[in-house]
């Protein structure tokens, strides 16, 4: 599978894996995760760790890096750390206005895509050959993605009134105490925000750095997911995804018997015509316990490369 992620450039290149819950992102995730690590030093970075990816892990993975994050720790870390600082600027702040104010950034829209862009910003950043993302329920996802560049533009806005500001000031400085510099901590913030977020813009929607894959499995609902991640791809990042993977396909008797051949083949044809990469991985017939059991998954798959 990892042949139909070329070119895979380095340092980190990041691959994240997109689709919706249930259809195997963890395990493609780990899976892929695995074989990278033959290759060089790789992270597995999970934001959908669920129980059986600790299950599988139970004896560890060698050669690679696991970190499992729930987004939701994460915020209410932010909230008390916000908490902390809140009550040292203001002592006089009572228990219940402190609540209040804590309870509108736990709700606050974006909470959950902030967390996840600072993850990806660290994943960018980080020592690691390959780092793979097992990401959040799609919706997340994709208002992640979104965001760097919705970032960059408000930065943009915010720069220009910033600095209008400041050439006032200026102005002002050295009429009235003939001072020739001004330095503004907020603009010099301003001004490395944009650098970050521009960064990591491009990051996202270069080939070289980020192979995004989707997960889908021959049923209605996570093909239709899948569609509408490889639109948000195209439309809103202007690039494709280097694969499809088609997970827990039934073999062809079996698909028979429960009377599911004919949409199992339907879905087929729809990945192929796709013209992307893809993969297509069997159902295995018993449940995945281990690491062995994804390891196994090797000789479920056959890969196209368009
Ligand atoms: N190819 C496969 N064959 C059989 N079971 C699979 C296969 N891929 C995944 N599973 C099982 O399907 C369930 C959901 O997989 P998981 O990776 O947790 O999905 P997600 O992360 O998308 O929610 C798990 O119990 C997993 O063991
Ligand atoms: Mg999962």
């Amino acid at each position: 599978m990892i042949e139909a992620l070329k070119p895979v450039g380095c340092c980190p290149h990041v691959l994240l894996v997109i689709g919706k819950g249930g259809v195997g992102k963890t395990t493609i995730s780990l899976y892929l995760a695995r074989q990278l690590s033959k290759r060089g030093k790789t992270l597995l970075l999970s934001l959908d760790p669920a129980r059986h990816l600790r299950k599988y892990l139970a004896d560890g993975a060698p050669g690679m890096e696991v970190s499992l994050i729930s987004l939701e720790k994460e915020i209410e870390e932010i909230v008390s750390r916000h908490a902390d600082l809140l009550r040292s600027l203001m002592p006089s702040l009572s228990a219940f206005n402190l609540d209040e104010v804590m309870d509108i950034v736990r709700y606050s829209p974006g909470a959950e895509e902030e967390v996840f862009l600072r993850k990806l910003l660290s994943a960018y950043r980080s020592k690691n050959e390959y780092v793979v993302i097992d990401t959040p329920p799609t919706g997340v996802t994709l208002r992640t993605l979104a965001l760097s560049k919705l970032y960059v533009a408000w930065l943009d806005r915010l720069i220009q009134v910033r600095e209008r500001i400041v050439a006032l000031r200026y102005t002002i400085a050295r009429t009235t105490r003939g001072e020739a510099t001004i330095r503004d901590k907020a603009l010099e913030r301003l001004y490395q925000m944009r650098e970050e977020y521009s960064w990591l813009e491009r990051n996202l929607t270069s080939a070289e750095s980020t192979s995004y894959v989707l997960v889908t499995i021959p049923e209605p609902l996570p093909m239709y997911e899948m569609e509408e991640s490889l639109r948000f791809l195209r439309e809103r990042m202007k690039l494709k995804p280097k694969l499809v993977v088609l997970n827990r396909v039934l073999p062809e008797d079996v698909a028979m018997r429960l009377g599911l051949l004919e949409a199992q083949r339907r879905y087929l044809k729809h990945i192929e015509a796709l013209e992307i990469n893809h993969a297509v991985v069997e159902h295995l017939e018993r449940p995945l316990e281990a690491l062995e059991d994804v390891d196994e998954l090797e000789r479920k798959i056959k890969v196209v490369v368009k």
